[in-house]
């Protein structure tokens, strides 16, 4: 694939508002450019690097309208050799495009996802933070921009990879647990919807359901399937729970659960992590029998994040083990953001390290 680059001479580059910062927020800064190429005529053209700016799309746009958008999360972190490292961004293009047959979009392919991501990395390394818990977090999206207001799959679309440098997804970071809130007043998904994808609806659907949980003082749902019996996941993460032998337990993944590459690396990595569908009312005998020792949920931008308390809309609460991060969460935490980091072993292979092109 020939990538076309535009680039902004050196002085105009922004890295430098990093400069003295001892924490980064989440998905505010901006990168100084973005990959981009269209979709048109059943083919990909005018890949391209091109300074961050305003995209220009026509009001009719099917993605304004109806919806059709999807996007990926990922992550590429500074090792103390220097170079730049993406972690797993395979497995993301993979669902980038299992999410584009749920919304009825054409594939990117993945090596053009891939390369057009390289190229961008190998430009805006001087963007890679080195700051604690904090990484490049990497955007890539794609939306139809078809200018019809009939409701059909679009024949045109964009693909963007944005950049941003980031610290953790909820403030505090790892060392602050949060707390879930058991509701059936929402649901995230049904089954044969749209909640395997990681579709731009599904998380304007769940906005009414986290403001909810704010004013009942969580930080998010925890959905339950849509007979209100099993436990699902989070806002933007799986949901797991440890047990006094010391076994992780993630919800099966189905057609309302995304499936998380967070969740498929901890079972890769732990022999006692598994899948089960799991009953809340059970969940529930089992935090308060003192039988689960640690919650939390997982996810690229929120990575681990330990819960200590469910709330109910009817005001019961249950304490997780003592309220704070557990030894196998916090173990956990070490080795994955270890292995990301560089500072241990990387053993399965899930680094991939940036070209200098
Ligand atoms: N579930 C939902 C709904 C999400 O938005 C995310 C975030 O990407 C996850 C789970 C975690 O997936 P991953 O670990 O691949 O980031
Ligand atoms: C991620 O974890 O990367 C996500 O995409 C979650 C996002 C909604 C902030």
């Amino acid at each position: 694939m020939e990538i076309s680059l535009k680039l902004l001479p050196e002085s105009e580059r922004r890295h430098a508002v990093m400069d003295g910062m001892d924490s980064l927020p989440f998905g505010q800064l901006r990168c100084d450019h973005m990959f981009v190429m269209e979709y048109e005529k059943g083919q990909w053209i005018n890949p391209r690097i091109e300074p961050y700016a305003n995209f220009s799309i026509p009001p009719g746009a099917i993605a304004l309208h109806y919806g059709q958008a999807i996007f990926e999360g990922a992550k590429a972190f500074r090792h103390a050799d220097g170079e730049i490292y993406t972690f797993r961004f395979n497995k993301n293009a993979e669902r980038l495009n299992r999410s584009a047959d749920i919304l009825c979009m054409p594939h990117v392919p993945e090596d053009m996802q891939m390369e057009g991501l390289m190229r961008l990395l190998d430009i805006e390394r001087k963007w890679c933070p080195t700051i604690p818990e904090s990484s490049l977090y990497i955007r890539p999206f794609l939306f139809a921009t078809e200018d019809t207001l009939g409701v059909k799959p679009s024949g045109k679309h964009i693909f963007c990879i944005m950049l941003s440098p980031s610290g953790p997804y909820y403030a505090g970071g790892f060392n602050k647990t949060v707390t879930l809130l058991i509701t059936e007043q929402f649901h995230r998904a049904t089954p044969g919807g749209t909640g395997a994808a990681k579709a731009a609806g599904n998380y304007a659907a769940s906005l009414r359901a986290q403001e909810f949980a704010h004013s009942k003082g969580a930080a998010q749902v925890l959905y339950l399937d849509a007979t209100n019996t099993y436990l699902e996941e989070v806002g933007a993460m799986n949901h797991f729970h440890v047990l006094r032998d010391g076994s992780l337990i993630i919800p099966e993944f189905t057609d309302t659960i995304l499936q998380s590459i967070t969740s498929e690396s901890v079972l890769e990595m732990l022999p006692n992590a598994r899948q089960e569908r799991i009953k809340l009312t059970d969940f529930v005998a089992m935090v308060q029998s003192g039988e689960i020792v640690e919650a939390g949920g997982f996810g690229t931008a929120a990575v681990i994040t330990p819960v200590g308390r469910y709330i109910t809309d009817a005001g019961e609460s249950y304490e997780v083990g003592d309220g704070s991060i557990g030894p196998v969460t916090r173990a956990l935490y070490e080795r994955y953001t270890g292995i990301q980091k560089g500072t241990l072993p990387d053993t399965h292979g899930w680094l991939q390290k940036v070209p200098h092109f």
